[in-house]
């Protein structure tokens, strides 16, 4: 079936600007983590990718071993830009990363120059593309040098194959020396993608300053805890839920009593403001200053429909926040 997207599509989004860069990501991005693997419906994550485009959703974010199994994720969406988006590659803004575990032996993890640009290289083939716009280390390694590890950043954006360049679950301090090796090399860090939810404010801390100190992007990831922060499990698990899979990152174990009642609560201040809790979650992580864009995941259209929609309300008054912090005390 021919795509073609909406006339209409940049009108719902907000674009905003990359910390000090040149490039403006939507607030609303999409993660293809999960659902866009070997394991699920191909024609599923091609419907979700359409819509997310239509609604104005320009930045997708994969990595190298997104699946399962590993790759596959890169593979389906390289299908679903050949199918549909080639036209468009360049009102797109496709991530992709690695630093985590991929192939086996000690060349295939963390954060080598061996590894990164070898890695890459192997992206590029399974998107079928000849640059992507961001390349990331995914996270910090604790015995390769730093300097190795940026010099391979600002190698792969000097051949061409990277655009920008990122960093993942680097702390502060890791991330102001990776900052500073890369504005040394010539290749400023766009963006940090550190996790960050309702559920998981560490980012307050120190992190969001240096970043901001830095002019260094911020899109923070799983914005709903992988699904917690819904009203989804607050009637046990259902079987085609991240947590009912058997392949889900998220355990039967994360959703205790103790998290569900918290739950509960918010799901009533969300209906207090006309909002899912999704679309309060969304908003609330929207409403911190330096936040440049949610990164979300999605099994379903709706849930694209639902994110983007929150857009519509991300003011919070005093007291909201007020009882909102209550409820994440309790
Ligand atoms: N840098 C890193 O180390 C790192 C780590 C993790 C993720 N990420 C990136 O962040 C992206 C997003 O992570 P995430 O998938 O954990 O994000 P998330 O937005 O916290 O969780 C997404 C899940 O929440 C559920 N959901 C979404 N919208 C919903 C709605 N309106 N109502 C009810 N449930 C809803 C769906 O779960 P069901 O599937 O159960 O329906 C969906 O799969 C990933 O795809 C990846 O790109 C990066």
């Amino acid at each position: 079936m021919f795509f073609s997207p909406k006339k209409s599509r940049y009108a719902a989004m907000t674009y905003n600007r990359c910390g000090k860069s040149g490039l403006k990501l939507p607030a609303i991005s999409l993660g293809l983590w999960h659902n866009w693997g070997d394991v699920d419906v191909f024609e599923n994550g091609r419907k979700m990718i359409r819509r997310a485009f239509d609604l104005g959703i320009t930045h997708f974010d994969l990595a190298n071993n997104y699946g399962p199994p590993y790759g596959s994720a890169e593979e389906n969406f390289g299908r679903i830009l050949r199918k549909d988006l080639y036209p468009y590659r360049d009102e797109l803004t496709i991530s992709t990363k690695a630093g985590w575990d991929m192939w086996p032996g000690p060349y295939g993890d963390f954060g080598s120059r061996k590894y990164l640009i070898a890695s890459l290289d192997q992206s590029l083939i399974r998107l079928g593309l000849e640059y992507v716009d961001i390349f990331y280390h995914h996270r910090p390694d604790p015995e390769t040098p730093l300097e190795e590890t940026m010099g391979a950043l600002d190698h792969i954006v000097r051949t061409g194959k990277a655009l920008y360049v990122g960093i993942s679950q680097y702390h502060p301090e890791q991330t102001r020396q990776a900052a500073r090796i890369l504005r040394k090399l010539g290749t400023p860090c766009l963006i940090h993608q550190p996790n960050y939810s309702l559920f998981d404010r560490w980012i307050e801390k120190e992190l969001l300053g240096v970043l901001q100190d830095e002019g260094i992007g911020c899109i923070v990831f799983s914005p709903l805890a992988q699904g917690l922060l819904s009203d989804k499990y607050l009637k046990g698990i259902p079987s085609d839920s991240r947590a009912g899979k058997e392949h889900g990152y998220l355990s039967r174990d994360d959703i205790t009593q103790q998290k569900m009642a918290m739950v509960a609560s918010l799901n009533k201040l969300a209906q207090e403001r006309n909002q899912s809790l999704a679309q309060m979650a969304l908003a609330w992580v929207l409403s911190k200053p330096g936040v440049t864009s949610a990164l979300i995941g999605a099994s379903r259209v709706g849930h694209i429909e639902d994110a983007v929609s929150a857009l519509e309300n991300l003011e919070f008054t005093e007291g909201e926040l007020k009882k909102i912090d209550l409820v994440l005390a309790s």
